[in-house]
C-alpha cells in the first residue's frame, strides 16, 4: 500500500464515524464493470456499492444524462411537476401492475413511504385498530426506525429502541407461520421475494402466491421490497414477474438510480390514493436530475436483450460456481438467480473476501458467511468467466 493511500485510511479513521468496518484500500474511479483503487490496482466489481451500479461504472448514457439536465435544472419544490418526474413514471407504470409512483432518494425511505401508505390504508379502510405489519426473519429493509423495525436485526440492536410496535417476525417459506399472525389487525405484510443482506435466500413461488392468496383472503397490502432484486436483477425487470403473483406495492432503489441516490415507491390505485396532499413528502424526492437518472437507466434495462443478458451471464456464472463446487469441496451452498448470487464455503468469510479483493474481484458479504456476487448488469460472458477464474483460484490458494 502507497504511503498516500494508507495516509487517506489513517486520516479518515480520525474524522469520520467509524459505523463501518476499514477496508485495505482506497477506490478511487469505475469504468464499466472495473473499479480501480489509488494505488492503480484494478478490480471486477462484483459488489457495485452493494449491487447498486446496475449498468456499471461511468455508463456514458447516464453521464450525458447528468451533464445536461444538471445544466437545465437540477432542483425544484416538491410538488412542482417537471418533465423527467413524467417520463420516469410513466415509464415505470407501463412496464408494471402498478398505478402510481412516489420517488424517494433512498431504500431506507421507499420503505418508509410503503410502511406509511400500507396503515393509512388500513386506518382509512379498515380502522385504527388495523395497523400491525408481518416481516420475515433474515430479512433486510433499512436503517430508518420504520425499516429498521421490520428488520429481524432490531432484536440484536436494543440500544436504538423503542422501534415501532406492531410488527410480527414470521419466516420465510412458511406459510403456516405467517398465518399465525394474521388477524384483523393486520394491516401489511412485507419481504423480499430474495432475502439479500439475509443471506440470499429466496421465497419460493408456491409460497408467494400463498402470501398472495392469503393477503387476498384477509385484505391485507403485500409489500415487496424490490429494492436489491428489481430493476433486471434476477432477470425480470421487476422480480414479482419471476415469482408469478403481484404485490400490492412495491419499493425500489439501488438499480433504479445505478449509482445516483434515487429511489421509489410503486402502488396499485386502491391503496396509492391514500396518500394524499400534505401527508407525506420529501425535499429531494422527484428532483429532476434524480429522476433524469432513473428515467435513463430505466430505459437502458429495458432495451432488447438488455434482461436477457442477465438471464444468461446469471445461468453461466450460476453454472460456473456449481463446476467450481465439483471440483473443490470448499463450497458448500450456491443460492440466488439472475446476477444476485451468494455461495457459501469452508473459508473464512472475511478471509475469503480479503483474498479475492487481493486478486481482483470485489465483493460483498451477506449474511452470517455467504459471499455475495453482484456484478453490473451489462457483465459480458468472458468478463464472467475472468470472474470466475479468480472465485476458482483465490478457492484452491485459500484454506
Ligand atoms: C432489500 C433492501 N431493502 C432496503 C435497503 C435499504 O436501502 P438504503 O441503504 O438505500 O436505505 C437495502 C439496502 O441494502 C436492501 O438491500
Amino acid at each position: 500500500m502507497s504511503e498516500q493511500t494508507q495516509k487517506i485510511i489513517d486520516e479518515s479513521a480520525k474524522v469520520l464515524v467509524q459505523n463501518y468496518e476499514a477496508q485495505p484500500f482506497v477506490l478511487d474511479r469505475g469504468e464499466g464493470i472495473y473499479a480501480w483503487d489509488t494505488d492503480g490496482n484494478k478490480y471486477i466489481d462484483c459488489s457495485i456499492g452493494f449491487a447498486v451500479a446496475s449498468l456499471g461504472h461511468a455508463h456514458p448514457a447516464m453521464l450525458k444524462t447528468i451533464n445536461e439536465q444538471a445544466g437545465k435544472l437540477m432542483i425544484c419544490q416538491a410538488s412542482y411537476m417537471t418533465e423527467p418526474k413524467l417520463k420516469c413514471a410513466k415509464l415505470l407504470v407501463e412496464n408494471s401492475c402498478f398505478d402510481k409512483v412516489y420517488f424517494s432518494n433512498s431504500g431506507a425511505e421507499s420503505i418508509e413511504a410503503a410502511l406509511k401508505l400500507a396503515r393509512k390504508w388500513a386506518y382509512e379502510e379498515k380502522g385504527e385498530h388495523c395497523n400491525e405489519i408481518i416481516a420475515f426473519h433474515k430479512g433486510f429493509h433499512g436503517r430508518t426506525y420504520g425499516a429498521a423495525s421490520v428488520t429481524e436485526k432490531c432484536h440484536s440492536q436494543p440500544f436504538f429502541g423503542p422501534y415501532i410496535p406492531g410488527v410480527h417476525f414470521a419466516e420465510l417459506n412458511n406459510l403456516d407461520s405467517v398465518k399465525e399472525f394474521v388477524s384483523d389487525k393486520t394491516a401489511a405484510i412485507i419481504l423480499e421475494p430474495i432475502q439479500g443482506e439475509g443471506g440470499l435466500y429466496p421465497a419460493t413461488e408456491e409460497f408467494i402466491k400463498g402470501l398472495r392468496a392469503l393477503c387476498d383472503e384477509h385484505d391485507v397490502a403485500l409489500i415487496f421490497d424490490e429494492i436489491q432484486v428489481g430493476m433486471g436483477r434476477i432477470g425480470t425487470f421487476f422480480a414479482y414477474e419471476t415469482f408469478g403473483a403481484e404485490p400490492d406495492i412495491a419499493t425500489l432503489a439501488k438499480g433504479i438510480g445505478s449509482g445516483f441516490p434515487v429511489g421509489a415507491m410503486v402502488a396499485k390505485d386502491r391503496f396509492a390514493k391514500h396518500m394524499t396532499p400534505g401527508s407525506h413528502g420529501t425535499t429531494y424526492g422527484g428532483n429532476p436530475l434524480a429522476t433524469a437518472v432513473a428515467h435513463t437507466v430505466v430505459s437502458e434495462i429495458l432495451k432488447p436483450g438488455f434482461l436477457e443478458n442477465v438471464v444468461k451471464v446469471g445461468t453461466f456464472i450460476e453454472e460456473g460456481l456449481q463446476e467450481l463446487q465439483r471440483e473443490s469441496n470448499k463450497i458448500t451452498d450456491i443460492r440466488g438467480r439472475g446476477l444476485l448470487l451468494g455461495m457459501d464455503t469452508t473459508i473464512d468469510i472475511k478471509q475469503l473476501i480479503n483474498a479475492l479483493q487481493k486478486n481482483g474481484l470485489m465483493a460483498t458479504q451477506a449474511g452470517k458467511a455467504t459471499l455475495r456476487i453482484t456484478p453490473p448488469l451489462i457483465i459480458e460472458q468472458q468478463q464472467a468467466q475472468d470472474a470466475l477464474d479468480i472465485i476458482g483460484a483465490t478457492l484452491k490458494q485459500e484454506e
